[in-house]
């Protein structure tokens, strides 16, 4: 396993670019399932998660094909000869649940099997079920699968969501395009992933309305034709190395970012001191002076401050002037970067859902464990700044979500090497 070395090295300087999102590439790559036509993805990221989604969908018999360093994904699902998600592909990546809308809206029948957990949380699929039996599906679960059945196709219904969840917004919304009838979507996500994502449908021929806010309105269609749609940028990247000046001092400009993308967390770094300027490269970050200011942070679903920033927000505290407080209420598991950030010197309680930072003059590097995807950059994070050498093990986790970390921070100033693993 591959492990990366970051020592700390001073102020960052320079530009970053901000790829595809890891999020929206996840969900619309599933919607080529929805038509016999070709769909094309352009600015897609080079990421180990795309590469699960394909061979998920390789398996089912839809064609991709990766073009230009993985940058374009050519896909066509004429032929689905094989309507059985299996556990071995499921469980590596949750998100292989979203083929299942897709499917049964097509072909009238699914079997896939349920994803388990994940290191931050048992994170159930119930919400996903329920949204498809509104619509008129017929679920049964046997042997850790579901079999989905929409004899005569998928009708209209109103979904109520009793919380936001993302997933189960995609999957509904997929589905719905070729329900009979209408669909209503209400509590549904706001992310700008689902905005993309019904952008995309739209292009293809689906009848959407309300996307971005909490009630969206699908008229189903008979079919869909083929596409070619650019991924929205990565808002988690964006946040992530806007983060990096912030930590290490200096100035850097993540291009194509747009703060629109970003809903609280621009204002949480604004309330720390540091500076954001919306330009036309994309975002230009920095510390407005000395030292950061500490802030209170809980995390809520778009436009809300992002669960997948939370790690990263809680490296930038660990030196800030001041005790901040994060509460963390999307899943129930999502500390796991804390007792790593306290080997590096961090002053860190955490009490159920709520994580107490009291901010220390600076972080002393050390060997830290990645425990997940969010988690693995956090520690690259706080290495940037911190005294002497941190080795981050298990950058597998960071692979899933992040391409060329160390090219990316490298071109900006950071001391940072990626150690291949025996
Ligand atoms: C998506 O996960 C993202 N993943 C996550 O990013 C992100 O953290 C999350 O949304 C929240 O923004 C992808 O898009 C591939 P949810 P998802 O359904 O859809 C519970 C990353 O780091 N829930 O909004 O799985 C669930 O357990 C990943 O890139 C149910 O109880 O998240 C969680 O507590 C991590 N039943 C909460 O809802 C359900 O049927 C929100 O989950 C579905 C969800």
């Amino acid at each position: 396993m591959d492990s990366i070395l970051v020592t700390g090295n001073g102020p960052l300087t320079g530009d970053i670019p901000i790829a595809g999102a890891k999020n929206a590439c996840l969900t619309l790559m599933p919607a080529t399932l929805l038509s016999e036509e070709p769909l094309t993805l352009t600015n897609a990221p080079r990421l180990s998660d795309i590469k699960t989604m394909t061979a998920l969908l390789q398996s089912l018999g839809a064609e991709v094909t990766s073009m230009q360093d993985g940058q374009v994904l050519a896909m066509s699902s004429h032929n689905i000869d094989n309507h059985t998600a299996d556990y071995d592909i499921v469980r590596k990546m949750r998100a292989s649940i979203l083929v299942l809308g897709p499917m049964l809206a097509r072909d009238g029948h699914a079997i896939v099997s349920l994803p388990g957990g994940c290191a931050i949380g048992a994170r159930p699929v119930d919400l996903h079920l329920k949204a498809l039996e509104a619509m008129g599906a017929e679920l049964d679960l046997k042997d850790g699968y579901v079999h989905a059945k929409a004899p005569g196709g998928l009708k209209g219904g109103t979904v109520e969501f009793p919380f936001v969840t993302v997933g189960a917004t995609e999957n509904a919304l997929m589905a719905a395009t070729l329900a009979k009838g209408t669909t209503v979507l209400k509590n549904a996500a706001r992310e700008p992933e689902i905005v993309d994502l019904a952008e995309c449908l739209r292009k293809m021929g689906a009848q959407i309305e309300g996307e971005g806010s909490s009630e969206i309105t699908i008229q189903g269609v008979d079919r869909l034709h083929g596409a070619t749609h650019p991924v929205v940028t990565d808002r988690i990247e964006l946040g992530t190395y806007m983060l990096a000046p912030a930590i290490c001092g200096g100035e850097v400009t993540c291009l194509g970012g747009k703060i629109s993308l970003l809903g609280a967390f621009c204002e949480k770094l604004d309330a720390a001191g540091i500076s954001v300027e919306e330009t036309a490269k994309g975002l230009k970050v920095a510390r407005q002076n000395g030292r950061v200011r500490a802030v209170d942070v809980t995390t809520e679903p778009f436009p809300g401050f992002p669960t997948d920033l939370q790690a990263q927000m809680m490296a930038l505290l660990c030196t800030a002037e001041g005790t901040s407080v994060l509460e963390e209420k999307i899943f129930e598991n999502r500390f796991m970067h804390a007792p790593e950030l306290i080997r590096m010197g961090a002053d860190i309680d955490v009490q159920g859902g709520m994580a107490t930072v009291k901010g220390v003059d600076r972080l002393k590097g050390a060997p830290v464990m990645a425990t997940d995807l969010r988690a693995s950059v956090s520690l690259i994070l706080a290495g940037l700044a911190a005294e002497g050498e941190t080795v981050v093990n298990r950058v597998y986790h960071l692979d899933r979500g992040y391409e060329r970390v160390e090219e990316k921070l490298g071109a900006c100033g950071a001391k940072i090497e990626r150690i291949k693993g025996q």
